[in-house]
C-alpha cells in the first residue's frame, strides 16, 4: 500500500504549490484533486465552498492519505477550520496570503495582496490585515482563476486582464506583491514585468516546508524510491492533461 499525501485546489492552482512540494520531498507519493469542474470558488457564496471543499477533500480522505494540503486559498480561509474539528489527529495544512513577508519587505511603499473575493472577504484575511494590513492594497483577481484554468495563462488575454485589474496601481510606489491565490503564481511573469522592482511573494514554500516537518515530527516520511503524482480532477481528462502541462513548466 502506498502512503499517499493528498492536495486538493478548486483546480489546477494547487499544482504549483505540489510542484514545491515534490521538489522538497522526492520520495514522497502524493494524490492531487482538482475540482476544475466548480471552479472557480472565489465568487461563490461561503455556504458553497464550504460544501464543494468538503466534497473534495472527502475524495482524499477516501483514499486513506497520511495528510492533507488545502493547496488554495480561498477553501483554506473557508473550510479548513471545520475539517480540523472533525479531524483532530489528521495532518491539515492550509495556505494563506505571504502578507506577513511582504510587510517586512516594504520600505516606504505599498503591498497589492492579489486573492479571490472570497479570500479578501472572510475572516482570516481580516485577521491578517490587523497584523500587517499597513500600507496593503487588496485587489481581487477578477477572471484570472478562468484564464489559468483555461490554459491561458500566457496568452494576450490574461496580459490584457492583468492591466485592467493592476494597470492603476502601476504610478505608485508598490513594493512588494503577494500572489494570494494558488493560481496566481502561473501569471508571475507578466505581473513581474508590469512591476519590475516590486517584489513577488507567495505561499508555496511555507506550505511545503510546514507539510515536511509535520511529516516529520510524526514520523511519517516516506523511504526510499522514487515518489509520484496521481492526478485526479472533477473536470475530466482535459483537466488532468493540464494539471500535468502546468506541472512541467515550473521549474
Ligand atoms: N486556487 C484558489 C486559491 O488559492 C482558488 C481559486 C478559485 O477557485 O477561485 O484561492
Amino acid at each position: 500500500m502506498k502512503d499517499l499525501i493528498g492536495f486538493f485546489d478548486s483546480g489546477v492552482g494547487g499544482i504549483s504549490v505540489l510542484h514545491t512540494a515534490r521538489r522538497l520531498m522526492p520520495n514522497e507519493h502524493f494524490l492531487f484533486y482538482g475540482d476544475n469542474l466548480n471552479a472557480p470558488y472565489g465568487p461563490r457564496p461561503l455556504e458553497e465552498i464550504r460544501a464543494l471543499s468538503a466534497a473534495g477533500i472527502e475524495k482524499l480522505l477516501e483514499r486513506d492519505v497520511k495528510a492533507i494540503v488545502i493547496a488554495c486559498n480561498t477553501a483554506t480561509s473557508a473550510y479548513a477550520e471545520i475539517i480540523r474539528a472533525q479531524r483532530p489527529d489528521m495532518i491539515i495544512v492550509g495556505m494563506e496570503p505571504a502578507l506577513k513577508p511582504a510587510h517586512f519587505a516594504r520600505h516606504g511603499g505599498q503591498v497589492i495582496v492579489l486573492a479571490t473575493d472570497a479570500t479578501l472577504r472572510l475572516e482570516k484575511f481580516e485577521r491578517l490585515m490587523a497584523l500587517y494590513g499597513k500600507g496593503v492594497v487588496p485587489v481581487v483577481g477578477e477572471g484570472l482563476v478562468e484564464l489559468v484554468e483555461g490554459g491561458k495563462a500566457k496568452s494576450p488575454e490574461a496580459a490584457t486582464q492583468l492591466k485592467k485589474l493592476l494597470g492603476p496601481y502601476r504610478d505608485r510606489q508598490i513594493d512588494a506583491i503577494v500572489l494570494g491565490c494558488t493560481h496566481f503564481p502561473f501569471l508571475a511573469e507578466p505581473i513581474q514585468r508590469m512591476f519590475p522592482r516590486a517584489r513577488l511573494f507567495d505561499g508555496r514554500e511555507g506550505t511545503a516546508q510546514r507539510l515536511k516537518s509535520l511529516l516529520d515530527e510524526r514520523g511519517l516520511r516516506s523511504g526510499d524510491g522514487p515518489g509520484d503524482v496521481e492526478y485526479q480532477s472533477s473536470g475530466g481528462e482535459a483537466s488532468v492533461q493540464l494539471m500535468e502541462r502546468l506541472m512541467g513548466e515550473l521549474n
